[in-house]
């Protein structure tokens, strides 16, 4: 695939990247981890995707997220934020939060409905981002700023709502190689100047999670997919440190059995570079996000085995319809006509299930919390997982 040039200085960036992903791989005997591979590319400090100056979200980045596309995304999940904040404490953590769209516009929408946090914490990997979020909301909600504060690690003890939005999807995934006899991980060595692909067998957790997918949906030759551990283990962290109150994730991503299915043989994995969409995640490291779909069965075994328990688990699409996404839209005055026509783009956008409606996902897994939770109260797919 042919994609845009990147400046010379984009271009010394991803070489410096490359160099340091190449003598990591040195240093560790010849070959790592696709996970390792793809945890330096996106995170080494200072010089990943994330970690690094790469613009990222947006129409002058690389790939828009629903936050970013409109506050009408956040309008709706202010519903369902401040019912789990009633039945659990007025607190907010968001995970991965970006740009700082949804901080911003989720706390404005919140002082409008009298229900603002107590505190809204952000847990942020990346230096960089960490104060564009700043910037963000100093711009748009500078009068909330002081609720917001910034967090370095998981908490040890945590009541009230965790938010992710697409957080899931950027986690280092292992890949996997199913044969005929034998499961490989594929992983990535350094040759004449190049990453190359390098295969090995198996072992330990990985090939225990990737033998119990063959007995399940007999995977065997030349099936490649992707099993997330990170993902799982992120998710079942929470178990011990929430109280009261729900993880909220939201991401793209698919049940168990239309993840591993025949159709998916090359599994999901995804990068994107100014808006083009290509499987060669050795292409431009540093510049490129890397990703992969989301096996929500997997987080609620893992979750499940933590303490945590299912709230529900549907469609974008359902759950922000469930949230009142209609009502909000109609709450924009007809008459202002470029505002409404773009309003219903983004709605559409959001919600419609040719783009991001059916697609992504909503899970709600959490301890607790007793009574039924209003994104799920119709459409609930939880049965399919
Ligand atoms: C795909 S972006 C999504 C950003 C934002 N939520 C949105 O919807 O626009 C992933 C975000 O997760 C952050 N991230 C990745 N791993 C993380 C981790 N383990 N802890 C906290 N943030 C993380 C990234 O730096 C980035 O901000």
């Amino acid at each position: 695939m042919k994609l845009p040039l990147p400046a010379p200085d984009a271009q010394a960036f991803s070489d410096r990247l490359k160099a340091l992903i190449a003598a990591d791989i040195t240093h560790s005997g010849g070959w790592i981890s696709f996970a390792r591979f793809m945890n330096l590319a996106l995170y080494a400090p200072g010089q990943g995707y994330y970690s690094g100056g790469a613009h990222k979200f947006g129409p002058a980045g690389d790939f828009i997220t629903a936050p970013e596309i409109s506050p009408l995304f956040a309008r709706a999940l202010a519903a369902q934020v401040e019912q789990i904040m009633a039945l659990s404490a007025p607190q907010i953590i968001e995970v991965g939060a970006g740009a700082g769209s949804l901080a911003a516009d989720l706390l404005l929408e919140l002082e409008r409905r009298g229900t603002l946090p107590t505190s809204y914490a952000i847990l942020e990997l990346s230096g960089e981002l960490r104060e564009r979020q700043r910037q963000r909301i100093a711009r748009d909600a500078a009068h909330l700023l002081d609720r917001v504060i910034w967090l370095d690690r998981l908490p040890q003890h945590f009541d009230g709502l965790v938010l992710a939005n697409e957080l899931l999807d950027a986690l280092p995934v292992h890949l996997v190689q199913w044969q005929e006899s034998a499961i490989l991980e594929r992983g990535v060595a350094w040759e004449n100047g190049q990453f190359i692909w390098h295969d090995r067998p198996a072992q330990g957790r990985l090939l225990d999670r990737a033998q119990a997918l063959a007995d399940e949906f007999a995977l065997s030759f030349a099936y490649l997919s992707e099993i997330g551990l990170a993902a799982s283990d992120w998710t079942a962290a929470w178990g011990s440190i929430l109280g009261c109150g729900a993880l909220l994730l939201i991401d793209y991503g698919f049940p168990r059995h239309e993840f591993y299915c025949p159709q998916r043989s090359s599994g999901t994995l995804m990068c994107h570079y100014r808006h083009h969409a290509h499987p060669d995640p050795f292409m431009l490291p540093g510049l490129q996000d890397i990703t992969a779909h989301v096996d929500f069965t997997a987080l609620i075994e893992n979750g499940f085995e933590a303490g945590l328990e299912l709230y529900g688990y549907t469609t974008q699409g359902v759950f922000l319809m469930n949230c009142g996404l209609p009502e909000i839209l109609a709450r924009t005055p007809a008459d202002d006509s470029p505002l409404y026509l773009s309003q219903v783009q983004a709605v559409q956008k959001l919600a419609s299930p040719a783009e991001m409606g059916e697609r992504f996902k909503v899970m709600a897994l959490g301890k607790g919390i007793e009574e039924p939770l209003l994104g799920f109260a119709e459409g609930d797919r939880s049965e399919m997982l």
